[in-house]
């Protein structure tokens, strides 16, 4: 499973500073419980205009209840300008790393933080609203949203990006268009990258393809299912139709039938080859319902 710092799961078991602020001067909330993980965040200034507490409330994984905590410590005792110089790598830094799955977490921290400081500052009129234009509709985030995590963390990849903001992890009919994107602001790297992919088109033998059907579930398909707790089984391969199965979360997720057509088919489409379709195995999901029902 994730490899977690001793620092993340000791906040983790034991998480400071949980519930709500009585009479908040800010408050931040950000994700959705549809989506997986959602985060409250509210805070307290003294006379100084220091923060003098500040309180969390989760609904999400170990990462996110850890990431949440030390965030709550990390700024107290700070004004509005110092935690508002806060960012995500901050955060995870702080936890002595995150699994590159979960960054999304502490993504998810800054964010609940920014909304916190905008309500202040707004006298608390001002509630987060998605600004400009919706890149993936399945979890949300925006083109501004995408591009602050690229260039924040230097990421390359749609797969990162997914790790650390969502985008991307459910239909994935958003990748072409966080591609752009990641070719817009990193393009350099974006063609070192796609120079390493491996070529498509060749003459595959059927131990090479289900070699390579493989290699791109465990490196393309898996990371982006697991950052939201399910994973994904190759059952079998029968001329061009791959059997998978889905295990934990997704199995029972009602995304499920998008992630299976839309993400892992149009994964192996392009890394292994344009003919292949995906089909779900219903006899080991229906005998994983029967385990856990
Ligand atoms: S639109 Fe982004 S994953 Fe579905």
């Amino acid at each position: 499973m994730w490899e977690y710092t001793e620092k993340l799961k000791e906040h983790f078991f034991n998480p400071r500073n949980v519930g709500e602020v009585e009479e908040p001067d800010g408050v931040g909330e950000v994700g959705s419980l549809a989506c997986g993980d959602a985060l409250k965040l509210t805070f307290k200034l003294d006379e100084a205009g220091k923060i003098k507490d500040a309180k969390f409330k989760t609904f999400g994984c170990a990462s996110a209840i850890a990431t949440s905590s030390v965030l709550t410590e990390m700024i107290k005792g700070k004004t509005i300008d110092e935690a508002a110089k806060v960012t995500n790598k901050d955060i995870a830094d702080y936890l002595g790393g995150l699994p590159e799955q979960k960054m999304h977490c502490s993504v998810m921290g800054r964010e609940a933080l920014e909304a916190a400081i905008e309500n202040y500052r707004t006298g608390g009129r001002k509630k987060r609203e998605l600004e400009g234009k919706v890149v993936c509709t399945c979890f949300g985030v925006t083109e501004k949203e995408i591009e602050r995590v690229i260039t924040e963390n230097n990421l390359t990849t749609v797969e990162e990006v997914t790790n650390y903001c969502k985008a991307g992890g459910g239909c994935g009919g958003c990748h072409g268009e966080i591609e752009k994107i990641l070719e817009r602001l990193q393009p350099d790297k974006a063609k070192e990258i796609s120079a390493k992919a491996p070529p498509k088109g060749r003459k595959l033998t059927n131990i090479q393809k289900i070699q390579l059907i493989q290699q791109t579930i465990n490196e393309q398909i898996r990371p982006a299912l697991r950052a939201d707790g399910g994973n994904i089984e190759l059952i079998d391969v029968e001329a061009n139709k791959v059997i998978v199965a889905f295990r934990g979360m997704c199995a029972q997720c009602k995304l499920a039938e998008f992630t299976m057509k839309d993400v892992v088919e149009a994964k192996l489409r392009e890394f292994v080859c344009d003919e292949l379709f995906v089909e779900e195995d219903k006899d080991s999901e229906q005998q994983q319902h029967k385990h856990s029902g």
